[in-house]
């Protein structure tokens, strides 16, 4: 059996360093299956985070060999050739410890882009209908199966230089209610996205769209809000 040489971040929020691990290969073994191996046979004091272990949670994410990635269904074979693995927290989110990160200000920030649905019907009325496929719906089909991993935040540098930004998953969850035929607050969201830390602080560099482990495009979502901006603003509603 051959044996990953294995470089872990260890620390807190005053700083740290990478510690080496030894971990033997096996088939089909994932980033996350590396880690729980050195937390339950090596060093029981390492953090991290995860949950559903099947791409469903969003809790394990990483940077991967300097990649963000989710690490439960990210196999050791498609990103280590050579036998080496570094493993550290997500960037642009604080470190709480080791491989944990502060999810807070992330998702402060889909509260302030209005990230909740608004419905307008009251427990009495029927349910509202949406065609499956409206254009509208095949819209928000796109860019619904987000799962809150952090792996576009992690990975998008305008975050890194503008800390207020809200970043890709925020305007992404705006996007999905925007084109929400049921909600009503799209006024008030787009006046929440359309801000200097909004949607058109975002320059189209592309790093959410290549990495989100569900392949959605907030670059596309993000295009689609500024769109709805300039329409707005054309007809004095902003
Ligand atoms: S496309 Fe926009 S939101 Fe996505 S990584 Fe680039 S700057 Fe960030
Ligand atoms: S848009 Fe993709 S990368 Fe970003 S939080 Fe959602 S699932 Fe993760
Ligand atoms: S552990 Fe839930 S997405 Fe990886």
């Amino acid at each position: 059996m051959s044996t990953l040489q294995v470089r872990v971040w260890r620390g807190g929020p005053q700083g740290g360093d990478f510690h080496p691990y030894q971990v033997p290969r096996r088939a089909s073994q994932s980033v996350l299956d590396v880690v729980t191996h050195i937390q339950r046979m090596l060093d029981p004091s390492l953090a991290y985070r995860f949950a559903c272990r099947v791409g469903m949670c969003g809790s394990c994410a990483m940077t991967v060999n300097g990649v963000a990635r989710w690490t439960c269904r990210t196999h050791v074979d498609k990103v280590c050739a050579d036998g080496r693995l570094e493993l550290a927290p997500l960037a642009n989110l604080p470190v709480i410890r080791d491989l944990v990160t502060d999810m807070s200000e992330f998702f402060d920030k889909w509260t302030r882009a209005r990230g909740r649905f608004q419905g307008r019907r009251g427990r009495h009325d029927d349910f509202e209908r949406v065609a499956p496929d409206s254009p509208a719906r095949k819209q928000v089909d796109a860019a619904i199966e987000c799962i809150g991993c952090a792996v576009c935040y992690s990975s998008c540098d305008v975050v890194a230089w503008t800390p207020g930004y809200l970043g890709p998953a925020a305007l992404n969850r705006a996007w999905t209610l925007q084109r929400d035929v049921r909600d009503a607050a799209q006024a008030e969201r787009l006046r929440a996205v359309a801000g200097d830390a909004g949607c058109h602080a975002c320059h189209t560099q592309l790093s959410c769209t290549e990495r989100c482990p569900k392949r959605i495009s907030p670059t596309s979502g993000i295009a689609g809000l500024k769109r709805d901006a300039l329409a707005a603003a054309l007809k004095g509603e902003l």
